[in-house]
């Protein structure tokens, strides 16, 4: 009796484990790839990701680069690209966000135009489960509006722009400043992190400020403006963009002085216009600003999409350039 009351219990057992065995679905779940969002849905490769992207405009050499990039990433990743131009006006940008929210696109890459005025359309976004990630400028939003930043630190550009100015003038200059978009991200930072640094250098003032839209035919209109009022009194130009610093160039040529030397001239971008200009004697330096965003932004996307983490900024890698590197470095180039 014992002997059978153990065989039945034996049996009861081994039938469990059996069932337990036959439930487990071994290849199924171990052939999905690590960050899944579920194994029900199978990741998305870059094929299959449908990407919208609002761009702010075409306003600079920059701009133009930034905007080869996306195109060209996504050309050679299969990705299916739905690229909107604003032409420098919010309202345009905001227009093209709605739009690739009603075409439901798997994510939105931005570059806004300007940091503030985003809440209400990135909730739309959000409403609609869509991700936005904010492509080199960052807007005044909510964390929770945007899923991560991919661009350069600004404010680090600004320092970097005055302690090389700093060593240019030796600590002592009438400095012009020509500022970018008003209320874009890169004007405001580059503009707080020039003054940083010049606090410790009581012998360099401002003596005007004045946007120049971050285009080369302003950059030019303002600093004639700067050179009918101040004269010869200017002796540095700080330029939140290689575009406005050309402008400004030939502004300072056509009054009949030399720029890059009786006025030295410092600005941000590091295009191929900047080392032209760098060869030529008629820019005293630039600092890189990396438009070339596009690898990294799909590979944001598609981690997006699939649910993986993702850091909340990705800055981009970024250096200085001095004239004496600039006939090496040029033919290296790519924007
Ligand atoms: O946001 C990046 C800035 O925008 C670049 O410095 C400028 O050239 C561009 O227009």
């Amino acid at each position: 009796m014992k002997a059978l009351r153990i065989l039945i219990l034996f049996i009861f057992f081994a039938s469990i484990l059996g069932l337990a065995g036959c439930s487990q679905q071994p290849d199924s779940i171990s052939t999905l790839q690590p960050g899944s969002s579920s194994s029900i849905s199978p990741e998305k490769k870059y094929q299959d990701l449908i990407v919208g992207y609002a761009q702010l405009g075409a306003e600079s050499d920059w701009r133009v680069a930034n905007t080869i990039s996306i195109k060209e990433t996504a050309d050679k990743l299969g990705v299916e690209l739905r690229f909107l131009d604003a032409q420098q006006k919010q309202e345009n940008q905001i227009e093209a966000i709605r739009k690739l929210i009603v075409q439901k696109v798997d994510v939105i890459g931005l570059s806004p135009i300007v940091e503030t005025g985003w809440d209400e359309v990135f909730q739309e976004a959000k409403d609609a489960g869509i991700p936005i990630i904010l492509v080199d400028r960052r807007a005044v939003v909510a964390d929770d509006l945007y899923v991560t930043y991919l661009g350069s630190d600004f404010l680090e550009e600004g320092r970097n722009s005055a302690r090389v100015m700093a060593k240019l003038v030796n600590g002592k200059a009438n400095i012009v400043e020509l500022v970018g978009t008003i209320d874009s991200a890169p004007a405001n930072d580059r503009y707080t992190g020039f003054r940083e640094i010049l606090k410790s250098y009581p012998g360099m003032k401002i003596i005007d400020s004045q946007s120049g839209d971050f285009t080369r035919a302003r950059g030019k209109e303002v600093m004639a403006a700067f050179l009918l009022k101040y004269g010869k009194k200017i002796t540095a130009v700080y330029a939140h963009n290689d575009d406005m610093a050309l402008g400004a160039i030939q502004a300072i040529e056509e009054y009949g002085l030399k720029p890059g030397k009786d006025i030295k001239i410092v600005s941000v971008d590091a295009t191929r216009g900047a080392f032209e200009a760098m060869i030529a004697g008629k820019l005293n330096a630039t600092i890189e600003c990396n438009p070339l965003l596009g690898p990294q932004f799909f590979e944001l996307a598609l981690k997006v999409v699939n649910g993986q983490s993702v850091p909340k900024w990705v800055p981009s890698i970024e250096t200085i350039f001095f004239p004496e590197d600039a006939s090496k470095i040029l033919p290296t180039r790519k924007y």
